[in-house]
């Protein structure tokens, strides 16, 4: 269970729901996304000591509109209505919502009331992001407008004697500068809540949850792939029932130079954890043998990594349960209503379908965080940054960034490239700062000259990208001298390679991996 009383964001089908969840988290409030017709009976189980509503893409005078249980306005409990949200909470107390003559979008200067509590100690105008073409024409009774943009007089409302407040902008947003501040004062000043919550405070829970789930004999197996989220998952474990808990490590050659012995030599050694490497790069390499087809090659990886790890658990006596680092965005329980962003409920198995074919039952202690606070755990559990501040890797590896077939002699050459931009990225402190760095192996051969020979050799790509989440990506704007050393490097220092390109294509229309 959540730690401490949770503030609800229901669900209304934003873009933005998780943001603001992460945002209340940030000011040290749990916030848990509920769909946004949860009951008044469901929060009060869930004891949420206050709620925001969501924006979202529909009117709220529409006869399909997504509602919220009546009921939540009248319980005296503090709400903040985002946009879609101030429209319904103003609409559902008898106030006139309509479409606007304009639409308003972006950027956009406010006059705000500083003698308000949710905007106290900010100054008389400021900028805030909108983007709505309802707005709020007539106020409904109890309520009083605190704000006003130049296209929106009532940008802002608040009841006169119930803690219920609207706002028609973002405050979850970047473009919003002082965005925190109000929902900070939303929470301190309005909900009156403690905010003294922190992902830290979530690792004493966890270990708790671990302990009751599993009881007092039960065996666990954890897949570690060497990233932070199953590393993390590992340590709590370990903390939690000590050497009833067996890691199972699956090299399968498709990895990075120098990580399978960083993983084995992290856990088994600093950790003390049973760590149990399996070696299985010869079959890995045997299966992938004349693939070419990208998901063909993923469908293979998939299947090999399910029978190597299905034959080391079952050589675990007595494993019931299989840990896995499954996170809070892949679990949030929403229905958003006209198939928003958040509408998706994916059931996210990072060791897909292995439960299932085990009979296990799955531990699951992540599961109600964000990334960045399970690396903030990982630092604290003692974590090294190689681990915590590992950039993303995909399952398959290295095969889903070699174009054409996997072979022992083209791994070698893209982990030799793969080894300097990593190397580049991290001297030029670039590393931490994008989404992702790495080298891409091509089917193609070009013509170049080194010294007075010509040469005939693979073509590499440099692929870095900014991204907040990897659904969307730029490619990364590194300084010129950057991309000259690392272009420099891989062609005078790998066998195999010689010519270096840049990818500039953003996601979409591409994808970040190649493959
Ligand atoms: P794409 O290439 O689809 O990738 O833009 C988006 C993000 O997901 C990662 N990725 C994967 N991660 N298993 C994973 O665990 C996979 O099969 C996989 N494929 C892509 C990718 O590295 C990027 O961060």
């Amino acid at each position: 269970m959540p730690p401490t009383s949770p503030v609800a964001v229901l669900d209304f089908g934003s873009q933005y729901t998780q943001l603001i969840a992460r945002r209340l988290r940030e000011h040290h409030a749990f916030s848990l996304i509920l769909p946004h017709d949860t009951p008044l009976a469901e929060l009060r189980r869930r004891d949420v000591a206050a709620v925001v509503l969501s924006g979202g893409p529909a009117s709220c005078y529409a006869d399909d509109a997504p509602q919220l249980d009546p009921a939540i306005l009248e319980a005296d409990l503090p709400v903040l209505g985002i946009c879609y949200g101030m429209q319904l909470l103003v609409h559902a107390l008898g106030g006139g919502v309509r479409q606007g003559s304009e639409h308003e979008y972006g950027r956009t200067r406010i006059a705000l009331d500083t003698t308000d509590p949710l905007f106290r100690g900010l100054p008389p105008e400021t900028t805030v992001w909108m983007s709505h073409c309802d707005r709020v024409l007539e106020i409904a009774r109890g309520f009083r407008s605190i704000a006003r943009t130049p296209g929106c007089p009532i940008a802002a409302v608040r009841h006169e004697h119930r803690p219920l407040y609207g706002v028609q902008f973002h405050p979850e947003v970047s473009h919003t500068p002082e965005g925190g501040w109000m929902l900070r004062n939303f929470l301190l000043e309005v909900a009156g809540l403690r905010c003294d919550w922190t992902p830290s405070a979530t690792i004493e829970t966890a270990i708790a949850e671990i302990r009751a789930q599993v009881g007092e004999r039960g065996r666990v197996v954890c897949g570690l792939s060497g990233g932070v989220d199953s590393a993390v998952v590992a340590v709590l474990l370990q903390r939690a029932i000590g050497d009833r808990s067996s890691c199972i490590f699956v090299d399968n050659g498709l990895l990075r130079a120098g990580e399978a012995v960083h993983v084995q030599q992290t856990f088994s050694g600093q950790f003390g954890l049973d760590f149990r490497c399996v070696d299985a790069a010869e079959r890995f390499l045997e299966r992938l043998r004349g693939v070419t087809d990208p998901e063909e090659k993923r469908i293979r990886i998939g299947h090999t990594f399910i029978d190597v790890f299905t034959e080391q658990a079952r050589s675990i006596e007595g494993a019931r349960f299989l840990a896995q680092g499954t996170l809070y965005p892949d679990v949030v329980e929403s229905t958003a209503p006209h198939g928003g962003p958040t509408a998706r409920i994916k059931s996210h198995h990072n060791v897909g379908g292995l439960p299932e074919r085990l009979g296990f039952e799955l531990v699951e202690p992540l599961r109600h965080l964000f990334k960045d606070e399970v690396r903030r755990i990982g630092d604290e559990l003692g974590l090294p940054p190689e681990i915590t501040r590992r950039q993303p890797f995909p399952g398959p590896g290295l095969a889903v960034r070699i174009v054409g077939e996997v072979t022992a002699q083209r791994l070698e050459i893209l982990r030799a490239a793969d080894a300097i931009v990593l190397e580049e990225m991290r001297d030029s402190q670039w590393h931490d700062r994008v989404w992702q760095s790495f080298a891409v192996l091509l089917p193609v051969r070009s013509v170049g000259v080194m010294g007075d020979r010509r040469t005939y050799e693979s073509v590499c790509v440099l692929r870095v990208v900014e991204s907040e989440d990897g659904m969307t990506a730029d490619w990364a704007r590194l300084p010129h001298e950057l991309l000259a050393r690392i272009a420099h490097r891989i062609v005078n220092e790998v066998a195999g390679i010689n010519r270096v390109t840049y990818d500039i294509t953003s996601k979409p229309p591409g994808t970040i991996e190649w493959e």
